[in-house]
């Protein structure tokens, strides 16, 4: 648990999710000059978001910015956010989430889309030719925030301490406080299937009342229904909470209609379980009947390191001299910077929540499917 007067502030990953957010996922581009002009951003990012954002009051532009595993390594080397690695690809016996590259992601969310298209591209002509486009998502309020499958969408998220326990990492991972982890996954949906259903049908798919967003009853509600896969409890029967912010898409002309599924946690294996239990199944084979109406395309995790840390990392990693030092006093002593990204993962040590503590869940890393490319 984290003390919100005490903990560095966070990034704004607890807005609300916007009438109007741009998701755009980048990669680095080759080269010393690229990766200096990254870190350079990294620095001035808060101030561009406070640039666009002063120009008209009332429009709540926010901005997030994440960094994939391979980027930290290449900007910051070690010590490393303890948590951060790859996403990890899901094979299960029907459906398939993949693993997709990315370097940053950008989640800028407003009130209107005029505020997410300037800041978009204030942070874009700042970083130049240091990046190369990866994905980018416009995505919309649909009415009183439904998910492009016509149900409202975010109605558990949790809210104010809980939501800043659930998302903000604490002193489990020390130089890391107020940062944050985060997965996105763009979903693409068979909306001619999905309308064929009753309205009866969809709220057994999704585990609630499609028009008053009301949770079905225990026994009416079918166990591969989504919202029933999305409770996960640690072995104490607490349960675990994510902070989601997704947004509906559509290209109609073109037959797209989509979910950008983004999601905040202070440990991304609490994403994972859920993501297990909707690929693999709970048990294993009884999956997320949503899935057979929505197909994954991307699937990329983050690490938000806190305001304070995103600032200071444009003059590189602010903890290695501290390691450093420590490792200076204490000779042969092995630090963060000796252990290697794997044996750091969240899913292995490397977070407060390790994945074997969760109840009755299938051991996770046994069911995930080989990293693309690993
Ligand atoms: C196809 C993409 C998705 C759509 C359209 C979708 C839609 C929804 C809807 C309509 C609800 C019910 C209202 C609510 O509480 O928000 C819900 C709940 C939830 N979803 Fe999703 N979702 C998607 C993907 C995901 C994924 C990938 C995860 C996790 C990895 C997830 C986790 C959750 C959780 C934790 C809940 C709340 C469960 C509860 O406590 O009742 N969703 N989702």
């Amino acid at each position: 648990m984290t003390d919100p007067s005490t903990s560095p502030e966070p990034q704004a990953v607890a807005d609300s999710p916007g009438v109007a957010a741009y998701f755009i996922v980048l990669d680095i581009a080759p080269g010393a000059p690229a990766e200096e002009a990254v870190r350079a951003f990294l620095g001035n990012a808060a101030g561009l978001r406070r640039s666009v954002g002063k120009r008209l009051v009332g429009r709540e532009l926010s901005l997030v910015v994440g960094i994939g595993s391979s980027a930290w390594d290449r900007l910051f080397g070690a010590p490393r956010p303890a948590a951060l690695h790859p996403f990890k690809a899901l094979s299960g016996d029907k459906h398939h989430a993949p693993s997709t590259p990315g370097d940053l992601l950008l989640h800028i969310r407003a009130r209107t889309e005029d505020m997410c298209f300037e800041l978009a591209t204030q942070i874009m002509q700042a970083l130049g030719a240091a990046v190369q486009p990866v994905d980018e998502v416009h995505g919309f309020r649909y009415f009183d925030a439904r998910s492009m499958v016509g149900f409202v969408d975010g109605t558990e998220n949790p809210e104010g301490a809980e939501a800043h326990d659930a998302t903000v990492i604490g002193g489990e991972d020390p130089g890391f406080e107020g940062g944050s982890y985060v997965i996105v996954q763009k979903y693409l949906h068979n909306m001619q299937a999905w309308n064929k259903l009753s309205t009866e049908e969809q709220e057994r798919v999704i585990g609630r009342t499609k028009a008053d967003d009301i949770e079905l009853a225990d026994d009416v509600k079918p166990t591969n229904s989504h919202v029933a896969l999305n409770v996960v409890e640690d072995e104490d029967g607490n349960e675990l909470a994510i902070l989601r912010s997704n947004m509906a898409f559509a290209a109609p002309s073109r037959g797209e209609f989509g979910t950008y599924f983004i999601a905040y946690a202070n440990n991304p294996s609490v994403t994972e379980l859920m993501l297990t239990n909707m690929f693999i199944g709970r048990p294993p084979g009884n999956y997320d009947r949503l899935l057979d109406f929505s197909t994954a395309v991307t699937g990329t995790l983050f690490f938000v390191p806190s305001q304070a840390l995103l600032e200071a990392l444009a003059d590189g990693n602010p903890l290695k001299a501290e390691a450093e030092a420590e490792l200076g006093a204490a000779p042969g002593a092995s630090s963060a910077s000796d252990a290697s990204p794997d044996d750091m993962a969240g899913t292995s040590n490397g977070g407060t929540l390790s994945i074997g503590s969760l109840r009755g869940q299938p051991q996770l890393d046994s069911l995930l499917a080989p990293q693309k490319g690993s």
